[in-house]
This record gives C-alpha cells, sequence and structure tokens, in this order.
C-alpha cells in the first residue's frame, strides 16, 4: 500500500512504475464517480494555491474544478497580483504560503523555480508546466492511451515536432511503463540530451525502447499514438517565424497519418496552431481524441492531488 502524501509532483521521473501506475488507475477510477455522480470530498477543508507565471486554459480550470470536486478549494495566484511579480523572493513566498495552503501548483518558465519553491516549501508543490517538464499533462496523457488502447505496456507512440517540455515528460511517461516512443525532431530541435539520458536508465527497468529520429515517416510507421505540440512554446514567441520554416515536414496531417497504424490515435496536449503542426482534417476527424486528451486533465489532476495532498 503505497502512499504519495506528502511529495512533490515534479516529474515523473521522480516516481516508480508502480506510483506512476497507482496514478493512472486513481485517475480512472476518479473519472468514473464523477460520471456516476458519486461524491467523493478526499480533499474536504483543503486548499490548494496556484500559481501561474504563463497562460493557461486547460491546467487552470482542470485543477480549480478538480480541487472543487474533492471537496477542497482553490486559488488562483497571478504574478500581476501577487507580491512574487515585485520581487518577493521565492523563498519567502515559500514560507508564506506553506502556513496557510495545504499545497501548491505553479507553471512558470524555469523548472529551477519549482525545485526552489519545493525546497523551501513543506508542503506538496505540484508542476503544472515549465520550460523543461508538462507532466501533470503526460499523466492525462496515459489515461487517454489506456482507454483508448486497453494498456501502456508495447504501444508505439511517435511524437513528431519540437523536442520540448511535452517531448520530455512523454518519454519519462513512455519510460516507465513500458511504451516505445520515437521522437521526430528537425536537427537542433531534438529532445534535451540529458532528459533522454535519465529516461533510457527508467527504460532499462521496463523494456521500453525510447529513439530520437529526423524522418517524421520513420517515426509514425506502425505507430498506434502519434502526438504533437506547438513548434514555439509559451517565452519562444520570438522564434516562432525562424521554428516554421525549420518543421514544415513535420505537419501531422492526412498524408503523414498514411504512414500509422490505421487504427492510430491522435494527440495533442492543446492548445494547437491548427494548419501549422497539425492540419485540421486530422484535428477534427476520426482518429483525433485530443478533446478527450483534455477532458483526462481534469480527472489526472484530481488523481496527483488526491495522492499527495
Ligand atoms: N495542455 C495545457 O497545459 O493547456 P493549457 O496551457 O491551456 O493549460
Ligand atoms: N509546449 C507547450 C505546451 C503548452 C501546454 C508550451 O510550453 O507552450
Amino acid at each position: 500500500n503505497q502512499s504519495l502524501k506528502g511529495r512533490d509532483f515534479i516529474s515523473i521521473h521522480d516516481f516508480t512504475a508502480a506510483e506512476i501506475d497507482l496514478m493512472l488507475k486513481t485517475g480512472l477510477q476518479l473519472k468514473k464517480a464523477q460520471q456516476q455522480g458519486i461524491p467523493h470530498p478526499i480533499l474536504k477543508g483543503k486548499t490548494l494555491g496556484m500559481i501561474f507565471q504563463k497562460s493557461s486554459t486547460r491546467t487552470r480550470v482542470a485543477f480549480e474544478v478538480g480541487m472543487y470536486q474533492l471537496g477542497g478549494h482553490a486559488l488562483f495566484l497571478s504574478p500581476r497580483d501577487i507580491q512574487l511579480g515585485r520581487g518577493e523572493t521565492i523563498q519567502d513566498t515559500a514560507l508564506v504560503l506553506e502556513r496557510m495552503l495545504d499545497g501548491i501548483m505553479i507553471r512558470t518558465f524555469s523548472h529551477d523555480e519549482v525545485l526552489e519553491l519545493a525546497h523551501f516549501a513543506s508542503i506538496p508543490i505540484i508542476n503544472g508546466l515549465t520550460d523543461l517538464l508538462h507532466p501533470t499533462q503526460v499523466i492525462g496523457d496515459m489515461m487517454t492511451i489506456i482507454e483508448h488502447k486497453g494498456s501502456l505496456k508495447g504501444i508505439k507512440l511517435a511524437y513528431v515536432g519540437d523536442g520540448n517540455n511535452v517531448a520530455h515528460s512523454l518519454l519519462f511517461g513512455g519510460a516507465k511503463t513500458g511504451m516505445d516512443v520515437v521522437v521526430a525532431s528537425p536537427l537542433g530541435y531534438e529532445p534535451d540530451a540529458n532528459i533522454l539520458r535519465k529516461a533510457q536508465a527508467d527504460a532499462q527497468a521496463t523494456g521500453a525502447k525510447l529513439r530520437v529520429v529526423e524522418d517524421p515517416v520513420e517515426a509514425v510507421s506502425q505507430a498506434d499514438v502519434v502526438y504533437t505540440d506547438v513548434w514555439a512554446s509559451m517565452g519562444q514567441e520570438n522564434e516562432a517565424d525562424q521554428k516554421e520554416q525549420n518543421f514544415l515536414k513535420y505537419q501531422v496531417n492526412q498524408e503523414l497519418m498514411s504512414h500509422a497504424h490505421k487504427e492510430a490515435i491522435v494527440m495533442h496536449c492543446l492548445p494547437a496552431k491548427r494548419g501549422k503542426e497539425i492540419s485540421d482534417a486530422v484535428m477534427d476527424g476520426p482518429q483525433s481524441v485530443v478533446f478527450d486528451e483534455a477532458e483526462n486533465r481534469l480527472h489526472a489532476h484530481k488523481a496527483i492531488m488526491a495522492l499527495v495532498m
């Protein structure tokens, strides 16, 4: 009987395969309870602070609604309003907020800021996206794959595009659960070598196969899941034009999908730039599960909060 109570949720890499499995199962159970109208006030009387240094639709709504459904309360803390935005340190912010809150979710640029917050705060810190990782996304994504494909082990997931935060968390998620993850990125935009090395080490234990290639057709060939994300992430707005040139071959469209398994599903963490990394026909087509995937953020976040808080 594993307990995750009190743990930070900063990277999938920090958890054992059994702990990740517990999160996925808890998420699927909480989804069923919600759909059946069975109350589950697991966090009654608890509060979550949510610090957003970047925009968000899904993450914010999923944490706020999720906390409400768990019987607790969530506060949206915009850097425009809190003193962190005027230069109060992460340390002092942590030492104050831990006196009042039961957990903090933070979305920010630098991953080190999240580590620093976790270092100083004694309450659980949940990573709601950094430039390096997007772990809550991938818990929901793995729930979505289980729902559509039955399991994770041996599933071939092809990620096509920028070797970014989402790609990194998919590599960690795949490594822990025994998926085959192949990332196709243009030269110079591959996933971080350090992340890949850590994920490869995790993969030894599960038999997951992880690869980085340049050719998107090679990556999607026989894939069960084709995944993409924006070419320019939040904070990279000034690179967008250059990246559009470099990523032209990496659009997930019907031609590219013709190389995947006939039954392959298409995923995107959203928000999407339609007509850039994904065509309308694919995003709105029968293989797309992007809105199931978005919904599962709610259930995944509830599982993470219920387990660590
Ligand atoms: N996928 C995701 O994290 O979406 P938001 O940026 O809207 O939260
Ligand atoms: N890679 C994207 C994900 C958004 C949810 C970004 O960081 O902007």
